[in-house]
């Protein structure tokens, strides 16, 4: 019997060396060196040999047992180490990676100036009170001391639902619901915020949807000098000692005196521009003695008791504050605009 011992070898070499994986290298150990394997059925040939030629076979396949044993061991190391770094690369992190950026929301520039304004207030010992949207024309005009067919309800073009209600067209009807309310439980300090609306076309200064505060205090001896000095505290906390005020005499039905109160312009400082028109000031504020005959008819004696009142709009102060010169930027939801005043909470 003869056998190409160099030929076995070099195909049991190719075989192992052609295995790509630790399961087919099994499958070749067994196919190789299992009981039913390829050098088992070698030495199974022994018995065939011729006597003489029984040593050099043996020694022999024991020699290729032995090579094959090595090469299959040596590749079992080989693709192990290949598994653990395949693993590793597989399963590595990517720290150069950028972060996924999160989206943090934040509070609307008018939200802001609403609550930094009740906080002023809240320190100075007001309460604050709200009302309904939805209004009676009799809070809104009939106790403001504007009856039917008073000129000024000319100044306030109004939506009306029916006939006796409306949309508040000022927070002036939630002061009249607070003298109402507390009567007899006087004095009064409250701040009044909410939204108003006016039958108007919207502009860079005019929307028909926007916020005010009232403010409300009656008590005994409650004169204009209070007025004054509060709006100053109020308007030093709001813009700065660098903001100049002017108070100019005006007309409100609820109010006598009646004041209105100017703030210089953030735009051009004073100089005039389209924003001011030209003017160099920017109302941000009505304000008076509240008519005594606004405090009798909520049922308030005005010869005890006198109060001051007024009445703030919020996305003025906002514009003035942050330099806004378009009202409009406050209500279509641009979140880039926004966010430009997330800094300010
Ligand atoms: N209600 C007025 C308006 O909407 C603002 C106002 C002016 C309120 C004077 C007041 C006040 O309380 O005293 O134009």
């Amino acid at each position: 019997m003869s056998v190409n011992w160099e030929e076995l070898r070099s195909q049991f070499e190719e075989q192992i060396a052609s295995a790509d994986s630790l399961n087919v290298i099994e499958q070749v150990r067994i196919d190789l060196l299992g009981k039913k394997g390829r050098i088992s059925a070698l030495m199974g040939q022994m018995k065939d040999v011729a006597k003489e030629q029984k040593k050099d076979f043996g020694m022999a396949v024991n020699s290729l047992k032995q090579a094959t044993e090595k090469l299959l061991s040596e590749k079992v190391e080989q693709l192990k180490a290949q598994a653990i770094s395949s693993q590793l690369k597989n399963e590595s992190i990517d720290i150069t990676l950028p972060e996924k950026k999160r989206h943090y929301g934040t509070l609307h520039p008018l939200t802001v100036v609403q609550q930094q304004l009740e906080d002023i207030f809240m320190q100075m010992g007001y309460e604050v009170w709200e009302g309904p949207e939805v209004e009676l024309d009799f809070y809104n005009f009939e106790r403001a001391n504007i009856p039917a067919d008073h000129p000024s309800r000319d100044m306030q073009d109004t939506f009306y639902v029916d006939v006796t209600r409306l949309l508040r067209t000022q927070t002036t009807a939630i002061q009249m619901r607070v003298l109402e309310a507390k009567a007899s439980d006087l004095p009064i300090k409250v701040v009044c915020p909410g939204k108003v609306y006016r039958n108007d076309d919207d502009d860079a200064t005019h929307s028909h949807q926007f916020i005010q505060m009232e403010g409300l205090v009656v008590g005994e001896n409650i004169t204009l000098g209070d007025l004054k000095g509060s709006l100053e505290l109020i308007a030093r906390s709001m813009f700065g000692k660098d903001r100049q005020i002017r108070l100019r005499q005006s007309y409100f039905p609820f109010t006598e005196p009646s004041l209105e109160i100017d703030v210089s312009c953030h735009i051009c400082g004073g100089k005039g521009c389209p924003t001011c028109k030209n003017t160099g000031w920017i109302e941000i504020l009505g304000a008076g003695m509240v008519h005594p005959h606004v405090l009798e008819m909520a049922g308030i004696d005005s010869t005890k008791y006198s109060g001051f009142a007024f009445g703030v709009g919020i996305e003025r102060v906002a514009m003035l504050k942050y330099g806004i010169d378009d009202i409009r930027n406050f209500y279509t939801d641009n979140i880039s605009f926004l966010e430009t005043y997330k800094r300010f909470e």
